[in-house]
């Protein structure tokens, strides 16, 4: 079997970490048991480009317990918990990924997974699909998965423009992930890596939110929890005033610039804070990206601005202004939760990952059906993970009574 990761003597650590959460992903656990039964992913070859984490591995191993064959590589080059690769390769699946990697070994192992030539491939971002549409024109794809906002986006695009050459199923868009694993995923841990890499006091601060989708929804939600003074920077007015009726203030990015302590974007757009906005920040402002790409953060003005720069901690960098003012970029302006932590928890990624795993199903169920588009997950699946996992969760279902479905169901009622 081949592979590039970075230590296989990592790899007992790593299956402890994948126990621990395979245990927290109970929905994903009962979906594996019925794979191994009914092996619906017999004579598949999957190609992945995902983050490498514990809670990917017990995707990987679900697939693996379906019947598929897996290779799998990084979607972004600091997320991988090289324990967990070890761990996985040490499984028998093939892994291309080491934490830190440069961009050229990074597109040599997307390149490496798609080298096996892959009936369906997970992507998280898009840039395997990409791959495919820039370099490996006549490689054939049966189908894809998408896990996150910015893929999905990437992905619309290239259906719009017509150049979609085989259908993709826009993961993100179900119900159960983006309400669960966008908002309190994303809105947990990506105070987490900024926790864990500064340790700061999040109460009485002003931490400045730049973006109200899901995932900015959910770290406003848990900075203001943590008794944070939230400012929102927003620039579509239905997402503005959700904000200010959460209770944030709402503000302009330089309004916002010389108020704040903290400052998280996730707008998946790009130089969201600029030389402008870094000229007017504080003495040791604190800057992270939760949004997928590091584009979000101008670093390249931020160090041309500044007269030093250094390492202050781990994730933790400090650049110091012509003002004597210091700017603290936490992981390198990479996505702050995997760069700086590990991620969303298990518990959230059970619901994100049971989806991928039964999209990867209902996709080789439907796949003479379908055509190079993006699709949406059917609701009754959408719907029957998140009764799985209310179950789970020991939460009962209320149940309609035939008089009220009746009722429902009809439109001669009134006063
Ligand atoms: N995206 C966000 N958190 C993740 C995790 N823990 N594993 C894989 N992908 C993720």
């Amino acid at each position: 079997m081949n592979h590039d990761i970075a230590h296989i003597g990592l790899s007992e650590q790593g299956h402890l970490r994948v126990e621990w959460a395979a245990r927290r992903m109970p929905v994903l656990g009962v979906i594996r048991k019925r794979f191994s039964e009914e092996q619906p992913l017999e004579g598949y070859r999957i190609g992945a480009c995902m983050h490498v984490t514990s809670e990917t591995a017990n995707l990987m191993l679900t697939l693996v317990a379906g019947g598929a064959e897996v290779t799998l590589c990084a979607s972004n080059p600091l997320s991988t918990q090289d324990d967990v690769a070890a761990a996985l390769v040490d499984a028998g699946i093939s892994v291309y990924a080491r934490r830190g990697e440069d961009a050229d070994t990074f597109y040599e192992h997307i390149n490496a997974v798609l080298d096996t030539d892959p009936h369906l491939i997970f992507d998280d971002g898009a840039d395997m699909t990409t791959v495919l549409h820039r370099e490996r024109v006549d490689q054939e794809i049966l189908a894809g998965m998408e896990e996150t906002t910015t893929g999905v986006i990437r992905l619309k695009a290239m259906a719009d423009e017509g150049v979609l050459r085989f259908p993709v199923v826009a993961v993100n868009d179900s119900d159960t992930k983006h309400l669960f694993d966008n908002r309190h995923g994303t809105g947990q841990s990506s105070l987490d890596g900024i926790l864990r890499a500064a340790n700061i006091l999040f109460a009485g601060r002003k931490v400045v939110v730049a973006g109200f989708g899901d995932c900015g929804w959910g770290i406003a939600t848990r900075a203001k929890g943590l008794g944070a003074d939230v400012i929102v920077t927003e620039v579509d007015p239905i997402r503005a005033l959700a904000a200010a009726m959460e209770g944030h203030r709402v503000m302009t990015g330089l309004e916002a610039a010389a108020e704040g302590d903290v400052f998280i974007t996730a707008t998946g757009n790009i130089r969201v804070f600029r030389a402008e906005h870094f000229a007017l920040m504080k003495d040791n402002a604190i800057v992270a990206n939760a949004g997928h790409f590091d584009v979000e953060l101008d670093l390249r003005a931020l160090d041309e601005m500044s007269e030093s720069r250094r390492v202050l901690r781990d994730n933790l960098e400090e650049f110091t202004l012509p003002n004597g003012n210091r700017v603290l970029v936490v992981a390198e302006g990479r996505l702050v939760n995997l760069g700086a932590a590990e991620g969303h928890p298990a518990d959230v990624m059970d619901l994100s990952f049971s989806d991928q795993a039964i999209a990867a199903e209902w996709i080789v169920k439907n796949a003479d059906t379908l055509e190079p588009r993006v699709y949406r997950l059917p609701d009754e699946l959408d719907r029957e993970v998140a009764r799985l996992k209310l179950e789970a969760m020991s939460g009962s279902l209320e149940m309609l009574t035939d008089e009220q479905a009746a009722y429902l169901g009809s439109w001669q009622h009134g006063t």
